[in-house]
Parts: C-alpha cells; sequence; structure tokens
C-alpha cells in the first residue's frame, strides 16, 4: 500500500491540468468520494498497525497534495476564464459623459422661451456700484435692501457690493441701447441671508425687459402667460398680485397654478391652487429716465424670476440647498436631459 500511495503522489504530480474537463477528470479520479483516495482510506482499516503511522502520514500527505493541487488550478482556470469571457466584437460601453446642472437647464429651457418671441440674452457684472443695482433703479436712499442685513459690501462709500438681483443689468442695457429693447439678463445674485431649504446667499434668476413705444400692461400679461404655458404646460393659469418694487409701477406678482394639483389644492400650494413664480411690473419712469430714455416717448414692462426656484417647481425638489451641494445623486437625475 506504501508503494502505491507514493505512486499516486508521483501521478497527482504530473497529472496536466489546462481545461475545465482536466480539472474535473483530476477530481473525479483523486478526491470523489469514489475515486482512489477515498478508497485508500477505507483500505487503512486493514494495514497491519505496525505500518499505520507511516501509511497514515503518507495518505494525509497524498490527500493534502491532491486538494492542493485542485484548488491552485481551479483559481488558476478561473481567472484565465474571466478574461476571456467577453465578445470582442461587441461595440465598447459608452462613456458616462457629464449630464447638465438643472439650474442650466432650466436656464436654457427660459432662454429658448424667450427666444421664440424675439428677446436676445444680455449680461452684466456680478459685482456692481450702487447706481446699477439700486440708486438707477429707484431705490430711495434709505430703502431696508442696502442694509448690511440683505447686501454684501464689497467697499463703502462709493458703494461697490455683490448685485442682489438682475435688475441692474435693465440699467445697463437701457444706458447702452436705443429702443426698442427686448432683452432677458440671466445670471447670478448674491444676498446676506441664512442658508435654508428656501433661502440661500447665491443663488440666480432671469430678468427680462421690453421697451418701446405703446407697451402696456396687457403685453406684460400676454407675454407671461405665453411664457407659464411654455414652461408649464398649456393648461397652466396664471394670476397676477398686486405688489410693490421701486423700479416698476405698477408692480405685481405672478402665480402660476399649481404644477401638481393644476389648481385643485394640494400641501405643495397650501391648498391655494397656485405658487408664486416672478415679480413684474412696467417700468417706473423715473427708471427710463434715470438711464437716458424718454419716459414721454417709451414705455416698457420687466419681471424678474428665480431660477432654482422655477427649478423647484418644474421638478419638484422642495430643498434649494441640492442645487448648491453638486451630490452627483443629486445631479443625476438629470443625467437624460441635454
Ligand atoms: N428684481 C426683483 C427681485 O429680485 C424682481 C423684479 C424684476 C421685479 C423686474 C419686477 C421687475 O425680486
Amino acid at each position: 500500500m506504501i508503494e502505491e500511495i507514493k505512486n499516486l503522489i508521483a501521478r497527482i504530480d504530473t497529472f496536466n491540468i489546462t481545461s475545465q474537463d482536466d480539472l474535473e477528470k483530476f477530481r473525479l479520479t483523486y478526491l470523489s468520494k469514489k475515486g482512489s483516495i477515498s478508497d485508500l482510506f477505507a483500505a487503512f482499516r486493514n494495514v497491519p498497525p505496525e505500518l499505520k503511522k507511516e501509511t497514515g502520514a503518507l495518505l494525509n500527505k497524498l490527500k493534502e497534495a491532491a486538494s492542493s493541487k485542485y484548488e491552485e488550478h481551479k483559481i488558476k482556470l478561473a481567472d484565465t476564464e474571466e478574461s476571456f469571457k467577453g465578445d470582442l466584437t461587441l461595440p465598447a460601453e459608452p462613456l458616462v459623459l457629464g449630464s447638465r446642472h438643472p439650474v442650466s437647464l432650466i436656464r436654457r429651457e427660459i432662454v429658448n422661451i424667450f427666444s421664440k418671441i424675439g428677446f436676445t440674452v444680455a449680461e452684466g457684472p456680478e459685482i456692481e456700484d450702487d447706481w446699477h443695482v439700486f440708486t438707477g433703479l429707484n431705490f430711495p436712499h434709505e430703502h431696508p435692501a442696502r442694509d448690511m442685513q440683505d447686501t454684501f459690501f464689497i467697499e463703502k462709500d462709493p458703494d461697490i457690493v455683490l448685485r442682489t438681483h438682475t435688475s441692474s443689468v435693465q440699467v445697463r442695457v437701457m444706458e447702452n441701447t436705443k429702443p426698442p429693447i427686448r432683452k432677458i439678463f440671466p445670471g447670478r445674485v448674491f444676498r446676506n441671508e441664512a442658508i435654508s431649504a428656501r433661502a440661500h446667499c447665491i443663488f440666480h434668476q432671469i430678468e427680462g425687459l421690453y421697451i418701446d413705444t405703446n407697451v402696456s400692461f396687457a403685453d406684460l400679461k400676454q407675454t407671461l402667460m405665453f411664457f407659464a404655458r411654455e414652461m408649464f404646460g398649456e393648461k397652466t393659469q396664471i394670476r397676477l398680485r398686486p405688489s410693490f418694487f421701486p423700479f416698476t409701477e405698477p408692480s405685481a406678482e405672478m402665480d402660476v397654478s399649481c404644477t401638481i394639483c393644476g389648481g385643485s389644492g394640494c400641501n405643495v400650494c397650501k391648498y391655494t391652487g397656485y405658487l408664486e413664480i416672478l415679480g413684474c411690473g412696467m417700468v417706473d419712469p423715473n427708471v427710463l429716465e434715470a438711464s437716458g430714455i424718454d419716459s414721454e416717448k417709451f414705455t416698457g414692462f420687466a419681471f424678474g424670476m428665480g431660477l432654482e426656484r422655477t427649478a423647484m417647481l418644474k421638478y419638484q425638489v422642495n430643498d434649494l440647498r441640492l442645487y448648491f451641494e453638486n451630490d452627483v445623486r443629486f445631479i443625476n437625475h438629470f443625467r437624460s436631459s441635454y
């Protein structure tokens, strides 16, 4: 029996395993219940006592040799197979491209909507002087918006600030352009606010300005109605509520019928059926005159809306902070929209 075991050890050593079939054959020959090692263990009972020690040690060595060879080749074969598993003729997986940020998507959508009715884009600086942010827009000197609470000051006297709204671009455009003017101004704005789900110290606005002869409040209303229906769907209703801005007179705030319930009332619109979306009004004659436009000859309207706010209504994501954190788990929701 000792001879037999030694022979087997030698044979195991030279057994050539290059495929799964070889590996299975090896297992059946040596390691299975019906294999030769199992037979030898069965025969061990009949070994005379004086040979038991030597035979036992050899038997264990045999078993160890067979099992370790088996395990070693099993791993080796699995490795090589894996690298050849794929069909090399298939096209490669497409590279995952980044997606546009929801605020960029909204900005582009709004710009596209207004471009259909002749509005072109203009931009202005984010760091502004007092004139373009406040004084040129008819803010009285003691107006609370100039307060340290709301405005980030870069310098005092003369005041240089981070613009608190995109209305500053209105002033720049009116100073440099002869009417008719039909423009929109997208951009970043800054306010000294505590960050919460509903407020942030940086956000985006789009401002619109239309100045010509005979522009009336009816034009404003039709323009905004067109925008609301393009943006939120044909059935959207709008509602204008009287409001106040120093640079428009009369002024209004516009609500759109709730994007969730369509106006019947739900917890998003707090059962009012409407959601506030923008501020607007007829450009105050003082503002036209301050920028060198004859207010006897020309009239105009302006409106301004927050992009994050519009995105919240459109995408029904109700925490403003998500738009600034750039968490890819959030951003990836917008991947399909280019
Ligand atoms: N600038 C205003 C704001 O930031 C919005 C607005 C723009 C209102 C134009 C009327 C006209 O709230």
